[in-house]
């Protein structure tokens, strides 16, 4: 098993490196190099912006958006966010992975990426029983969900307090933004929804949830950091990309899950699964349909009902852990209520324990049936932390786009419904 430690975090590679290492060693010398050469190439000509990012961000735009998130807590009560998709996954999970209790208590943030009736009750009570800031979020500026969900709520809200995220120069949200003085943040052209987590779309929700910025955007530096010292073979993101694709075209694993074992991970999830599924799922250079189908799962509550498909089901998984090294502080499960003699050891058990154990068992037990696992460790959830595995993420999967021979940086998919959508209004 092939073991890396990074900024914040640790990978474990396969249980069933073996196979995989064959494969890869095999097509190393055509993939690796090939990916790396283009994805750079797009790297310096700045079509593709997310991976200078956290470097080239100036500190006036950090504290910018540090200013104007504390002077709208000053002022109101909570806040309502408009936006989808990348306009939303990746600030939406950043908050439920660190936001403490206190934060949700005294400023709720109410996240509207749905325009379903019963959503949008739920948000106008919202908004009218306090008064709260609003960030209308879309990269575009003319996404329908975003804008339908504005106009309705828009006479609950003070327009003092409204944000829009988008486009410097394009779209319905800047013209508004020019011609009808809201306030504005905007979101650099090269650098697509479900990579802007660490842009405005990203930064100033997650500010005004509390989270420190400044670490998260350091946290993402210091794997950017890690990366350019490392050579292809010895970096990671590019041997979890080169996992992903050898069990998906080589072995036929074309389901790929990522399963937490932390409750507040389950966001990351959903955010992980659009990142790498509209990123790689399409047509490539010959016109063939690729892309592994990503999966979110939580771990233990899919070990009681997903892992019977994974061990016994068709052997097409391969399974990703995220764990967290128990704190320093764990929390011991205590006395049965009446006497229990076959599950006393129980009581002096933390749950950091038992769910760690609980992970090792599925993991062990996957093995055993030949089911390819990995895992990523965390040393702790910080904004550091949470910073350098974002970045990895983005970069592995762009490293995956270009193995794939896809533009990951696209979503025609996507934008067809968009459309299609506005025609049928
Ligand atoms: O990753 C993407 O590009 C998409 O998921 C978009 O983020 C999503 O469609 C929302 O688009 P917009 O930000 O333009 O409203």
């Amino acid at each position: 098993m092939k073991s890396y430690h990074l900024p914040g975090f640790n990978i474990e590679l396969s249980q069933l490196t073996s196979s995989f290492s064959t494969v890869l060693d095999s097509t190393h010398s055509a993939l690796l190099p090939s990916a790396k050469n283009k994805l750079e190439d797009k790297f310096k000509n700045k079509t593709v912006g997310f991976f200078d990012w956290p470097k080239t961000i100036s500190q006036e735009e950090v504290s910018k958006i540090t200013r104007l998130a504390r002077d709208l807590k000053s002022k109101y009560q909570g806040l309502l966010v408009c936006g989808i998709g990348g306009s939303h996954l990746g600030a939406a999970a950043v908050l439920e992975a660190l936001r403490s209790e206190t934060e949700e208590k005294n400023f709720p943030i109410f996240w509207l990426n749905n325009v379903d009736r019963w959503a949008m009750d739920r948000a106008r009570t919202f908004v009218t029983e306090r008064k709260v800031a609003c960030l209308i979020i879309s990269k575009s500026g003319n996404t329908t969900e975003t804008l339908s969900a504005f106009f309705h709520l828009h006479s609950h809200l003070d327009s003092k307090g409204i944000v829009i995220i988008t486009d410097p120069e394009t779209g319905e949200l800047r013209r508004w933004a020019n011609t009808h003085g809201y306030a504005s943040l905007a979101v650099p052209p090269n650098i697509g929804g479900r990579f802007s987590v660490l842009t405005s779309v990203g930064l100033l929700p997650i500010a005004l949830g509390g989270v420190d910025i400044y670490g998260l955007l350091a946290g993402a530096r210091d794997f950017r950091h890690y990366s350019d010292s490392l050579g292809v073979d010895a970096n990671p993101a590019y041997q979890v990309a080169a996992m992903s694709y050898i069990w998906d075209t080589h072995f036929g694993h074309h389901t790929q899950y990522l399963m937490p074992y932390q409750s507040n991970l389950k966001l990351l999830t959903d955010w992980y699964v659009q990142l790498w599924a509209e990123s790689l799922g399409k047509k490539d250079m010959s016109g063939k349909a690729v892309g592994p189908t990503f999966v979110g799962a939580l771990g233990t509550r899919d070990q009681h009902s997903l892992l019977q498909l994974f061990k016994e089901g068709p052997s097409n998984k391969l399974v990703g852990f995220i764990d967290v090294a128990p704190s320093k502080t764990p929390l011991t499960v205590g006395p049965a209520p009446v006497p229990t003699p076959d599950f006393k050891y129980l009581s002096e058990h933390s749950f950091e324990e038992i769910n760690s154990k609980a992970l090792l068992a599925t993991a062990q037990s996957l093995e055993g049936a030949k089911v390819p696992t990995y895992r990523f460790m965390f040393e702790k959830l910080s904004p550091e932390t949470l910073g350098s595995f974002i970045l990895f993420q983005e970069f592995a999967c762009a490293i995956a786009g270009e193995f794939y021979q896809v533009n990951a940086f696209n979503q025609p998919g996507v934008e067809e419904a968009k459309k299609l959508l506005r025609q049928s209004l």
